[in-house]
């Protein structure tokens, strides 16, 4: 069989473009917990992280790097450009519909206080930033 080449060429131009919108945004960029840099951290991040080890880690994983039940947060999408604080907040008191994942929704976290997200962001911030991850700009 013969292939024409331009064919061959458009075809590698749709497979590449759907693999970098499916792949480039939803790969975890730290597979395991020894793949992350733990910086030290602030003693109000270090609250944070006992709030969030007890409430989030079952599904955000060990140091924010996600399970098979949820999301890293320690990854380029929760960079603050592209979901700011507001969102933790929000995610926290009304969930989040599953919309850059396949895990489901995220339920709504209750009974984690305000001020307790407060911490946590100071936590996953600070991680984000011993990790690379900073504020981009968000662009759609
Ligand atoms: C039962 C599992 C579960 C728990 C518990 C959970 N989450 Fe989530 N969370 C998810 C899933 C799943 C998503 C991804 C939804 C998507 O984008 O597809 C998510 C997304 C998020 C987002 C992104 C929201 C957005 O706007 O896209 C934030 C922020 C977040 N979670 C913070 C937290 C914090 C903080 C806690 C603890 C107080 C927590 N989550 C507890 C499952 C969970």
């Amino acid at each position: 069989m013969k292939f024409k080449t331009s064919n061959v060429i458009l075809t590698g131009l749709v497979v590449g473009t759907a693999y970098i919108l499916i792949f480039s945004n939803t790969q975890p960029e730290f597979k395991h917990d020894k793949d992350i840099n733990i910086p030290i951290l602030s003693q109000e991040a270090q609250k944070g992280e006992k709030i969030f080890n007890s409430n989030c880690a079952k599904c955000h994983g060990n140091n924010a790097i996600g399970s098979d039940k949820g999301p890293p947060l320690i990854h380029n999408i929760y960079n603050p450009g592209h979901h700011s604080n507001l969102s933790f907040y929000r995610a926290v008191k009304m969930g989040t519909k599953q919309h850059h994942w396949r895990f489901g929704n995220m339920p709504a976290q209750r009974h984690v206080k305000e001020s307790d997200v407060t911490l946590i962001i100071k936590y996953i911030r600070e991680l984000q930033v011993a990790n690379g991850i900073i504020y981009k700009e968000h662009r759609m």
